[in-house]
């Protein structure tokens, strides 16, 4: 399959680079930045890019000095170009901490990285200046730098970015021209790769996979089916924090697809467990401990399963890569099963964006609803309601989520959002209710946009449809107070606990 590698010297930036080359229709994989040439060359790549942007912690000296021998098309992008500019002997600056200008420049590039684009072009402009150019580079313009006899280029602009003008067109021109890319690259073609390579992998062993509901799970498990059949098995725990109707739905979206899943009825075991715990840390240990174990109890009655499926996907890998991550919550991922289980891995979405997992469970007939879902906590509502679990409690919170996200589903609000969800306080307040007093606890609605998690802004729905949705939930739901949390990551997290 032909590949475009993309060297890593800044997370974001290289990932957005790596949407725009798929959206090429072309399969693509991030690297770290000092990935030896010799790993890279075994790759076999079409092309090779280096992308990068400010506020990276990498020395654009630590690459390898003999990527530079690699005979391939390479592009350096922004501080990516600084690193290429280095490998290849010149040299340049990277202004710490400047971020990014619109700026307008002309070329005078006659390469095919430029062909079909204006002269003039408005774009993003980064930080990273050329100062030295290498021997055997021009200058064909302001931040355009080419080989003048190979196809290397180093560009000190973005055109990964949205704000600059015909930049997917040049990266569509590195991959198709410069590289010579067919382009062949589709979800189905992905579909097809995997259900071979999971086939491959697993022989005729046996798989067991956690579902939770969620979109990852859902698309590995009906991805695996696909390929193996019924010697998948599921197992799904119904940790009583579920969204309201999600285990039946999960059940039934499964059921019609003719896949293996043994239910596990947990809610009882969980709540009592939880009982009287209202520490956010202890209640996200004790989840996971005890989802653990119900996976393992479950695991072993199957008996001779030898794989284990995860939902991991391609931001998950390149993250857990970055060394200079903190730790804020003790995240537990219903798909992160413990090694001890001696089971070997199968991660068919594990090169895959979110996006594109999406896809996958379109094209596999996964039901939209499964599909489109915004991303749910391992711990559930256990992180959405504010102090103790006790049943009455969530079933008010499953209440008035329900109507949140129902309300702007029919808003058509739902795919603009990253996350909407309601968390419930253990805040009383006083009330009238059918003509008498009430106390009553509040709900408060959240609603966030983002683009991996890391950062989030608070969305601004807008104030009739807040009314609509309070008036709704305070006169459908036992609460007194609804209340809208405007508070962005950093400094909040995205949920509450
Ligand atoms: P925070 O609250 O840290 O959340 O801003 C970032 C993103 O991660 C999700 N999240 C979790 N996902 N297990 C998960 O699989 C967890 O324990 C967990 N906690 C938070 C959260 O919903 C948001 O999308």
């Amino acid at each position: 399959m032909e590949n475009i590698v993309i060297l890593d010297f800044g997370v974001q930036y290289s990932q957005l680079t790596g949407r725009r080359i798929r959206e090429c229709n072309v399969y693509c994989e991030i690297v770290p930045f000092d990935t030896p040439a010799e790993e890279i060359r075994k790759k076999d790549p079409k092309g090779l890019i280096f992308a990068g942007g400010p506020g990276q912690i990498y020395s654009a000296s630590d690459c390898d000095k003999a990527l530079a021998d690699l005979q391939v098309p390479m592009l350096g992008i922004c501080y990516g170009a600084l690193a290429l500019a280095r490998l290849f002997g010149g040299e340049g600056v990277s202004e710490k901490g400047a971020g990014y200008s619109r700026k307008q420049i002309a070329h005078s590039s006659g390469s095919p990285l430029f062909e079909g684009i204006k002269q003039d072009l408005s774009v993003c402009m980064g930080a990273s200046q050329i100062t030295r150019i290498p021997e055997g580079f021009r200058a064909a313009g302001e931040g355009v730098y080419e080989h003048t006899d190979r196809p290397v280029y180093a560009l000190t602009f973005r055109p990964e970015s949205e704000d600059t003008e015909q930049g997917q067109a040049v990266l569509r021109n590195f991959v198709t021209r410069v590289c010579g890319c067919r382009c062949e690259w589709t979800t189905a073609s992905y579909v097809d790769m995997a259900v071979r390579e999971i086939r491959e992998q697993v022989g005729d062993g046996r798989v067991v996979c956690g579902l939770s509901g969620g979109v990852d799970s859902s698309v590995t498990a009906t991805l695996i089916h696909k390929a193996i059949g019924d010697r998948l098995t599921c197992i799904f725990v119904d940790h009583g924090l579920m969204r309201l109707h999600e285990p039946e739905e999960v059940r039934k979206a499964f059921a019609d697809k003719g896949i293996k899943v043994i239910y596990v009825d947990a809610r009882d075991r969980f709540l009592s467990l939880l009982a009287g715990v209202t520490d956010p840390e202890k209640k996200r240990k004790i989840i996971g401990a005890e989802f653990i174990r119900l996976f393992e109890e479950e695991a072993a009655k199957i008996g001779d399963a030898g794989f284990l499926a995860q939902g991991t996907i391609y931001p998950d890998i390149v993250e857990s890569g970055n060394k200079h991550a903190a730790v804020i919550k003790s995240h537990h991922n219903v798909g992160g099963l413990p090694e001890r289980m001696d089971l070997e891995l199968v991660e068919p979405l594990k090169y895959l964006f979110k996006d594109e997992v999406r896809n996958v469970g379109r094209s596999l007939g996964l039901p939209e609803t499964l599909v489109d879902r915004h991303p749910f906590p391992g711990p559930g509502l256990g992180v959405r309601c504010v102090g103790e679990l006790r049943v009455e409690r969530l079933d008010v919170l499953r209440a008035a989520d329900a109507i949140f996200i129902e309300e702007i589903r029919k808003a058509g609000l739902y795919g603009k959002i990253w996350q909407a969800f309601c968390m419930l306080l253990p805040v009383k307040s006083v009330g009238v209710r059918n003509e008498s007093r009430s106390y009553e606890e509040t709900i408060v609605l959240r609603a966030v946009r983002s683009t991996d998690a890391m950062t989030a802004d608070w969305y601004p729905i807008p104030l009739e449809l807040l009314e609509k949705i309070s008036r709704r939930i305070l006169s459908e739901v036992p609460v007194n107070r609804v209340l809208y949390d405007v508070s962005a990551k950093p400094p909040a997290t995205i949920e509450w606990e």
